[in-house]
């Protein structure tokens, strides 16, 4: 089933979101349609607060980032419950969007290299490391766990010029292909 995303100005993007047991109603679900939303969507990642619940939750598929030969660079995976241990490496920049922020990009500099624990789906732990683009995604949703989005990372004065974009966006007014739920249609 496709969820709608959450557009930015809603609450539940800058909650911390909390974490979640095997226990928790509908999981297996709420994962196969987060997918389902991303792809059609046309995302790279997904955050469970994105589609209204502030849970230690995203989804990631950066296979479609890389080349057809570098495919297996890519990486499709769950992450439930994450900590991030560390980053590390030279800060890169790269021009990211949001599915919940549609139309804008921006130069983002962040760390090449993370080493992060999670749960997979089966609630089995992992720690890994991530390099480059794939790393990137996961940067990216972590942030939205945290209650942070990637315009978080700009400088004030370019923050400030997206201002009007970001105020249209949070009352529907902007071109979007996948379905939204705008805070303030
Ligand atoms: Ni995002």
């Amino acid at each position: 089933m496709i969820l709608p995303i959450i557009a930015y100005g809603d609450p539940v993007l800058r909650k911390t979101a909390i974490e979640i047991t095997k226990t928790y109603t509908g999981l297996e679900k709420l994962i196969d349609d987060m997918y389902e939303t991303m792809e059609k969507a046309k995302g790279v990642g997904l955050a469970a607060p994105q589609v209204n619940k502030a849970i230690r939750l995203f989804v990631i598929d950066s296979t479609r980032m890389y080349d057809e030969e570098k495919v297996n660079e890519g990486v499709r995976e769950v992450f439930i419950n994450p900590q991030m241990i560390k980053e590390l490496g030279k800060e890169w920049p790269y021009e990211e969007g949001c599915l919940s922020i549609p139309g804008i990009r921006e130069d983002v500099f962040r760390k090449d290299t993370i080493v992060i624990q999670y749960q997979d789906r089966n609630f089995k732990s992992h720690e890994k490391e991530f390099k480059g683009l794939t790393a990137r995604v996961i940067q990216h949703e972590y942030d939205h766990i945290q209650g942070k989005l990637f315009i978080d990372h700009l400088k004030p004065l370019k923050k400030s010029l997206l201002k009007g974009r970001l105020d249209k966006i949070s009352k529907g007014i902007v071109d979007v292909e996948y379905k939204m739920k705008f805070p303030k249609a």
